[in-house]
């Protein structure tokens, strides 16, 4: 049986609540497993043994660990063989943030092109179990574009609201080819988050934010497959953007989880990284003190949010971890990402907050220079094309790398790649 119950008031909340935070006192709830999780036999052997699977659910990155999510039969699940992304090592990345044991585990791979996607399959196979008429989420375009896509393998209506011109015309383009009912919206992501939740509330739709714990569930499993492909060795540092701040929860989660049942023997840190002009849970971080929202402001849209949901766990997430949270500035998130492209792991830039982030902590001395450290890539440099353009268009950047205009002649040709070289 699963209990749905709140993490800070430990209220249990009544059967489909999922679409609503704690009636006591309002924060995000858990699912809580009462009788346990139980591993199979052999679990690490069991888990890594799916990957051969001839079955498309057992397969996937996040379903070949189902004995640590809610029950569902094999029939109703809603998979596009999400997750087993890969982590990789990144020669420039490492030497320009000067930490050598840096790694990056590239969550773009994903079949949507964002980590959403780890959490979106359990969110909707739970949601067509619970018999939901309509899914939908508020979202920077990330959610939305996974929303979509899942709802439509699931043959199910999704309506996803998105604050109208701040969305990356490839993000809206992957709702709207999906079938979504996109609704823009006037107002900023907040705005949209909360009229999101009024319409939960009201009952008219199934909410899919991470707010919705089963979404959270399905995310937790970004922890086991980051320990089980380097065979459960722990890092010392896990590195994420926080946007709404379910991600981080959501690994605190898993981490935590791993190291109960015996399969991880610590947790690593986690360190959250915001972009300076939406960075309030930064700043709650530092002062411990209650969340002041603020109107966000950043190039990395993916994490423009001034009032994240799930601040309150994200706080207890670096607590228990002995994490940390700082903020960077665009240019330095640019910056960074134009590093991780030249590594050839190209991402959106809210994922490159991490690098910029790994930068700054082993500057300050908080992340020692040979940690064994894995930012997260949570989102594919396709999402977001323009910000790539700009960079590469402005001659002031470091790495920028511009379309050269240039006769089709031999002697054209060869003169503009002989410059190029030089
Ligand atoms: N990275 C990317 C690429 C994202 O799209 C998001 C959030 C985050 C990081 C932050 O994660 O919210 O769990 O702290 N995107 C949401 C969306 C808000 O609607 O797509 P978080």
């Amino acid at each position: 049986m699963l209990v749905l119950s709140c993490g800070t008031c430990a209220t249990n909340a009544p059967d489909g609540s999922e679409c609503m935070p704690c009636a006591s006192c309002g924060d995000v709830l858990n699912v809580t497993y009462d009788r346990g999780l139980t591993l199979p036999r052999d679990a690490r052997v069991v888990f890594r043994s799916r990957l051969t699977s001839h079955a498309l659910h057992e397969r996937s990155g996040v379903w070949r660990f189902r004995e640590l999510l809610p029950p569902v039969n094999d029939s109703q699940i809603v998979t596009l063989q999400e997750g087993n992304a890969p982590e990789l090592p990144a020669e420039r990345s490492a030497a320009w943030s000067g930490l050598e044991g840096l790694s990056v585990k590239n969550l773009g791979c994903n079949p949507t092109g964002s980590y959403k996607d780890a959490g979106m399959t359990v969110a909707v196979t739970r949601a067509r179990v619970a018999g939901a008429k309509v899914l939908a989420c508020a979202s920077t375009g990330n959610t939305s574009a996974s929303l979509a896509v899942y709802a439509a393998r699931a043959g199910l209506p999704a309506v996803v609201l998105l604050p109208a011109g701040h969305v990356p015309t490839s993000k809206l383009a992957q709702a709207l080819d999906a079938g979504a009912i996109a609704l823009g919206i006037d107002g900023d992501f907040d705005v949209a988050m909360q009229a999101a939740r009024e319409l939960a509330l009201r009952g008219a739709v199934y909410l899919v934010n991470s707010l919705n714990p089963f979404r959270r569930e399905g995310q937790k499993t970004v922890a086991f497959e980051l320990l089980e492909s380097r065979g459960w060795r722990v890092p010392d540092w896990v590195i994420v953007p926080g946007g709404n701040l379910g991600h981080c929860v959501a690994l605190a989660q898993g981490f935590a989880q791993a190291q109960a049942l015996g399969l991880a023997e610590r947790v690593p840190r986690i360190a959250v990284v915001q972009a300076a002009g939406a960075a309030p849970f930064v700043r709650a971080w530092q002062q411990n003190e209650p969340l002041v929202p603020v109107h966000a402001t950043t190039f990395a849209t993916a994490i423009k949010i001034g009032n994240p949901v799930s601040w309150r766990p994200a706080l207890r997430a670096l607590h228990a971890t002995g994490g940390t949270a700082i903020a960077i500035e665009d240019d330095r998130i640019a910056e960074a990402r134009a590093v991780l492209a030249r590594d050839g792991l190209a991402c959106e830039p809210a994922s490159a907050a991490t690098l910029a982030g790994a930068l700054a902590l082993r500057e300050r001395g908080t992340i020692d220079e040979a940690a064994d450290v894995v930012a997260l890539l949570t989102g594919s440099s396709l999402k977001d094309v323009a910000s790539i353009e700009r960079y590469h268009g402005d001659p002031s950047k470091t790495l920028a790398n511009p379309l050269r205009r240039v006769a089709g002649d031999m002697a054209s040709l060869e003169r503009a790649i002989a410059e190029a070289l030089r």
